[in-house]
């Protein structure tokens, strides 16, 4: 029959639950919170909340979904860390009592590590194409902007970081500063479409090696938008897709200049991105001419399994289960990693 893994995903304000059979996916449901919109930004009081309230049907739905029952489950993976105290807490509860009451391992998981896991999902009827090792991934979601090289499905170095502010905290700040509801990312990507990237130019960090930082180019858009309101009071409404395109193009252009950086010193051809970020277009597009030009074999992960979902949570569970990685009941969650 196989292995049969139940997945947890809770670390922000997503409630997900996947169900993964042998590396493939059989089922993979995600109960976004809309509730933060308004707020500029998660709280994460209220998505604590709407975790426990989700959980549970979710986790059904996903069950029936891959037709499976709670008697086939071999093991529940959850997302350790790193994440929202409060969300992570409902998600190992869940994962934990499951565990217990039918006797099944608990494997836990680390949220960055399974969003580059997120190129090992299988799909039925689907080709899968999956990275060779050494692998380097860029890591952009919105708290981390990371370098890192798998050597195995589970052994990872990381070997560049962001300084300060992550990129997609750089899309979410920016979009603020312009009255986007959050996360602001996938707006400007659809602003950006239309615009041209060489409207506007913004300061390019100098950050030394691999690392990177953002908080410099925040200051400069609200400082340059700032003094464009001073003399036109219209000018973000009449400027919007130049300036979405033009803040794109700059975050791009730092991410893949770090890249070939990376892929450079470390030899490494075989070269992906993960993280929400990665949906995004303008560096799909980016990386895909980067990647023709200089020869990488490419890996961009389909659009579903960009964001946080329980599906790159099952497929690390997955290989962890292959070589008895298990937690016990006494497993604690970790904000920070
Ligand atoms: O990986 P993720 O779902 O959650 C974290 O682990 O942080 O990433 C969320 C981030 C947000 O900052 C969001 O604005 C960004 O991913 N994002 C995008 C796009 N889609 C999501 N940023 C730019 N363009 C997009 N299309
Ligand atoms: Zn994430």
């Amino acid at each position: 029959m196989g292995v049969t893994i139940l997945a947890i995903e809770s670390s922000c304000d997503d409630t997900s639950a996947a169900v993964v059979r042998d590396g493939y996916i059989l089922s993979n449901l995600i109960a976004g919170q809309d509730i933060h919109k308004s707020y500029g930004g998660v709280v994460p009081e209220l998505a604590s909340r709407a975790h426990q309230a989700n959980i549970v049907p979710v986790v059904d739905q996903a069950l029936k979904k891959a037709g499976v029952g709670v008697d086939d489950i071999d093991a529940v993976a959850f997302t350790q860390g790193p994440g929202l105290l409060g969300s992570l807490l409902v998600g190992i509860s869940f994962a934990k009592g499951f565990a217990l009451t039918r006797n099944i391992p608990l494997i836990e998981v680390n949220h960055l590590h399974a969003h580059i896991m997120a190129h090992f999902i299988l799909e039925k009827d689907k080709e899968s194409r999956v990275p060779a090792f050494p692998f380097l991934c860029l890591l952009v979601s919105g708290g981390h902007t990371q370098l890192i090289v798998m050597q195995s499905h589970l052994e990872m170095e990381l070997i560049g970081n962001t300084i300060d502010d992550a990129a997609g905290e750089a899309f979410d700040k920016c979009g603020k500063l312009m009255d986007f509801p959050y996360p602001a990312g996938p707006l400007i990507d659809n602003f950006a479409s239309e615009g041209n990237k060489k409207a506007f130019t913004f300061s390019i960090p100098k950050v030394k090696g691999l690392d990177f930082s953002f908080s410099g180019l925040k200051t400069s858009f609200l400082y340059f938008l700032r003094d464009r309101l001073k003399e036109d009071p219209e000018f973000i409404t009449k400027n919007k897709a130049d300036l979405c395109a033009s803040l794109q193009g700059t975050i791009v252009s730092i991410l893949i200049s770090k890249l070939v950086k990376a892929s450079q010193q470390t030899g490494i051809m075989e070269v992906g991105v993960a993280g929400g970020v990665s949906a995004n277009s303008g560096l799909r597009n980016g990386l895909a001419r980067e990647g023709a030009r200089r020869g990488w074999n490419l890996f961009l992960p389909s659009l579903e399994y960009t964001t946080d979902n329980a599906a790159m949570i099952g497929i690390t569970g997955y290989y962890k289960y292959l070589r008895g990685e298990f937690s016990s009941q006494k497993v604690t969650p970790r904000a920070r990693v």
